[in-house]
C-alpha cells in the first residue's frame, strides 16, 4: 500500500497591485501583541519563520480554539484573519468538507499483530514491522494510492483493518479507507487533538467484552 497525505492547494495572498492590506494590518497586530514572545531567540516561542509554513486556517484554529486562544483574547474575527493572512502571506484557506468522499459500508477494524494499531506498532513500542511485504529495494516504485488533505498538523496514523486513523491538531479525528482513501467517518473535539491516535484493545476490556474495540486519542 502506498499512500500519501496532502494540504490542500492554496492561493498567494499578494496581490499583482502590491502588498495585501490585510498583512499590512497583521503585521502591526503581531508586532504589539505576538513578537515579543515568537521573535525571541533561543525563547520557547516558534519564530514567525515557522509560523509562515503553517496553513492559515490553522493559525486561525490556534488563535481561536488552540494554545494562543488566551493571546489573542480580545481581537476581533477580522484582525484574526489579518494576523493569519500576514503570517503565511495567503488567503485564509477553506477546509474541504471530510464528508466529500464517504465510503459505501463501514469496513473491517482488524486489531492482530499484522496491523499497525497503536503509534509504536505494538505492546513493546518497537516501531518495527518484521514482515513489510516489500523490501527496501523495492521502496522507490512505491507510487501515490490516495490524497486526502487533513487539515493541519496530524498525530501518527495507525492502520488497523480497512481502517486508517489519524487525528489533527485542528480538532478533527478520521477514519479513511487504507485502500481508497474514502472516508468511514470523521469527529469534530472541542479542542486540538495533536498527539497520535491509538487503538487498544487492553486486557481487561477484552476479559470483559472481547469484541469490544477503543480508539483513544489525545485533546488538550
Ligand atoms: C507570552 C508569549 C506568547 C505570546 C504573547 C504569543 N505567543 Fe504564540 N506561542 C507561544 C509559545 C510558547 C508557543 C508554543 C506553544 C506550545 O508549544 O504549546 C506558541 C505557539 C503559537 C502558535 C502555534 C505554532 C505551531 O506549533 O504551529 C501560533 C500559530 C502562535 N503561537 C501564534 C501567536 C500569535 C498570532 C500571537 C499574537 C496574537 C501569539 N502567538 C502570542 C508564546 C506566545
Amino acid at each position: 500500500m502506498a499512500l500519501a497525505l496532502t494540504m490542500p492547494m492554496i492561493a498567494t495572498a499578494q496581490s499583482a497591485n502590491g502588498p495585501n492590506p490585510s498583512a499590512s494590518a497583521g503585521n502591526a497586530i503581531f508586532a504589539e501583541r505576538c513578537s515579543g514572545c515568537h521573535d525571541q531567540a533561543g525563547g520557547r516561542a516558534p519564530p514567525s519563520s515557522y509560523l509562515a509554513t503553517r496553513m492559515p486556517s490553522e493559525i486561525l484554529y490556534t488563535l481561536t480554539n488552540g494554545e494562543m486562544r488566551k493571546q489573542a483574547a480580545g481581537l476581533t474575527e477580522a484582525q484574526l484573519r489579518d494576523v493569519a493572512i500576514f503570517l503565511t502571506g495567503r488567503d485564509v484557506d477553506v477546509q474541504p468538507d471530510p464528508a466529500a468522499n464517504m465510503c459505501p459500508d463501514a469496513g473491517t477494524v482488524k486489531i492482530d499483530g499484522k496491523q499497525w494499531a497503536s503509534w509504536g506498532h505494538d505492546i513493546h513500542n518497537t516501531r518495527f514491522e518484521n514482515e513489510p511485504g516489500f523490501t527496501a529495494a523495492q521502496l522507490p516504485r512505491l507510487k501515490v494510492k490516495w490524497s486526502f488533505a487533513l487539515p493541519g498538523l496530524t498525530g501518527v496514523p495507525v492502520v488497523a483493518g480497512d481502517h486508517v486513523f489519524i487525528s489533527s491538531r485542528m480538532g478533527k479525528v478520521f477514519s479513511i479507507s487504507a485502500e481508497t482513501g474514502c472516508t468511514f467517518w470523521s469527529y469534530a473535539a472541542a479542542s486540538c487533538t495533536n498527539g497520535s491516535c491509538g487503538l487498544w484493545h487492553a486486557m481487561h476490556v477484552s476479559l470483559a467484552s472481547p469484541r469490544r474495540q477503543h480508539l483513544l486519542f489525545s485533546s488538550r
